[in-house]
């Protein structure tokens, strides 16, 4: 495995969109280039989809000779690989941008650049807002960045690349990853499916797919290097198609890569999944039994002024055959609240939608309108502030009681866990997560190490975590 750590700052946050990471490498990468080790310093906000695409901007950058660094405080190149999704995403970053310009200070050639969403999202309207931003990169831009490095090196004026390229797969490029226990594969960049309220299309672009035997070449490459889990990411992930083979022939495919034990996915949309999806999800324990479903809303109007291309019944129905064929399957989901013209008789059908599926978690948002989308130009963002605000409260004190149902339902059982390390809050506790992505929190006891899977029962908990102890094996 790549001496690479992924050091969370903040993780206790638990919306994706606030989330933020860092990088930090322990050992300078093999330089081809004959660039002089530099050292880079990256920042990750977002959903898995930036964090892969980190992962992918340091594989590149390695290969030309950067050697990344947790020292922000001594970085020649700082990059922060962003999120667009919602307003409050962005205000942070922003927030975060002029904070890391003091280090231009100490280190006046000090290079600050911001990828991913925000950068696509915004454009040069970044550079007007935060003239001291030097380099701006888009999601499908990255292979210039060490061009765009260069000539900021030898003095040029703010570079900025913002091109779409629907051919892009980056496959060239070897990710370097975070040492832990999960490997992210982007198996779809973009997406086609055009949700009024979202801006992924407008700034990821246009939906491909990898070639199937790239996925199961860097699924391999995880395995060899001690990968036991690996996450097939996308944007719409149950949409991928590479010629004859859909995504349940490459859930079977990657199945079979020997040293792989979990496979996950996400997002899938609920308007794909077939019966020979869950099938193929039902065929092979290797593939964990849980799915993030985003509901959005449980209102057929709301949903169709969202563009989510399907009706209550249908995610009904994805839900029931889901659990008939893969029983005690964990269901996540998304909800958005206050969406536009949503009246109290649509936010009461998510309620019921929510009390009906009990759902295990979810992530809970205000609606944000973002300039560009359908919803932002046709329809007024017209629930007031208080409003969202109570609806959002409301549907977290709902999930949180069938969250803490759920989670109860586990106290007696015994669950396999795959250790990812140390409890932040317990420091002689280890923890791990089930096939159904429960975090387990259990003391920590002789010879049991990070990227094992071990049986623990389960003896307490709460909305969020289940608390046991690891049982004798045979
Ligand atoms: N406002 C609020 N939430 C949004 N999401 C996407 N766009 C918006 C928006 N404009 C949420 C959806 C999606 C998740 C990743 O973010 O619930 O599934």
């Amino acid at each position: 495995m790549v001496a690479v750590s992924l050091v969370s700052l903040d993780s206790m946050d638990s919306t994706e969109s606030t989330e933020r990471t860092a990088n930090a490498v322990l050992e300078p990468p093999a330089a081809s280039a004959a660039t002089q080790a530099r050292s880079l310093y990256v920042e990750t906000y977002g959903c898995q989809m930036n964090k892969a695409d980190s992962e992918l901007i340091v594989g590149l950058l390695a290969r030309e000779g950067y050697r990344v660094t947790d020292r922000v405080d001594r970085a020649d190149v700082i990059l922060v690989n962003t999120c667009a999704i919602r307003e409050n995403a962005e205000q942070r970053v922003l927030g975060r941008m002029s904070e890391l310009n003091r280090f231009k200070t100490a280190n006046p050639d000090l290079i600050l650049g911001l990828c991913g969403c925000m950068s696509q999202h915004l454009g040069d309207r970044i550079i007007e807002r935060a003239p001291y931003i030097d380099l701006v990169a888009g999601p499908d831009s990255y292979r210039r960045l060490p061009d765009m490095l260069r000539a900021l090196d030898a003095g040029s004026e703010p570079a900025l690349s913002l091109t779409w390229d629907r051919a892009e797969h980056y496959l060239d490029i070897d990710p370097v990853r975070e040492a832990g226990v999960n490997g992210w594969v982007t198996i779809m960049r973009g997406c086609d499916k055009m949700c009024s309220f979202c801006i992924v299309p407008f700034v990821r672009g246009r939906e491909r797919s990898t070639p199937h035997g790239e996925v199961v070449r860097q699924v391999e490459r995880l395995a060899a290097e001690g990968y036991r889990e690996v996450t097939l990411l996308g944007q719409t992930v149950n949409k991928y198609r590479d010629g004859e083979v859909d995504f349940a022939d490459l859930l079977s495919r990657t199945a079979e890569v020997d040293g792989i034990e979990r496979i996950r996915f996400t997002s899938p949309h609920p308007a794909h999944f077939p019966d020979r999806l869950i099938e193929a999800m039902a065929a092979s324990p290797k593939i964990c039994p849980h799915t993030h479903l985003p509901l959005q809303s449980g209102a057929p109007e709301t949903l169709s002024r969202m563009r989510r291309d399907y009706t209550p019944e249908v995610f009904l129905d994805v839900v029931r055959r889901l659990r008939e064929r893969i029983p005690g399957i964990a269901l996540t989901t998304d909800i958005i609240v206050g969406f536009c013209g949503e009246t109290e008789e649509e936010f009461e059908a998510t309620r019921e939608m929510m009390r009906t599926v009990r759902f295990d978690s979810a992530f809970m948002f205000k609606y944000s309108p973002r300039p560009g989308t359908a919803s932002h130009k046709r329809l007024a963002d017209d629930v007031p502030e208080e409003v969202k605000g109570r609806r959002l409260t409301d549907v977290i004190e709902m999930q949180k009681s069938i969250s803490e149902t759920r989670n109860r339902a586990y106290r007696g059982k015994t669950v396999n866990v795959l250790v990812e390390g140390r409890s932040r809050r317990d420091a002689d506790k280890l923890f791990g997560k089930t096939d159904a992505f429960k975090t387990v929190v259990f003391p920590e006891r002789e010879g049991i190490e990070t990227n094992m899977i071990v049986p623990v029962r389960v003896s307490g908990s709460t909305p969020f975590t289940l608390f046991g102890d690891v049982v004798a094996t045979a």
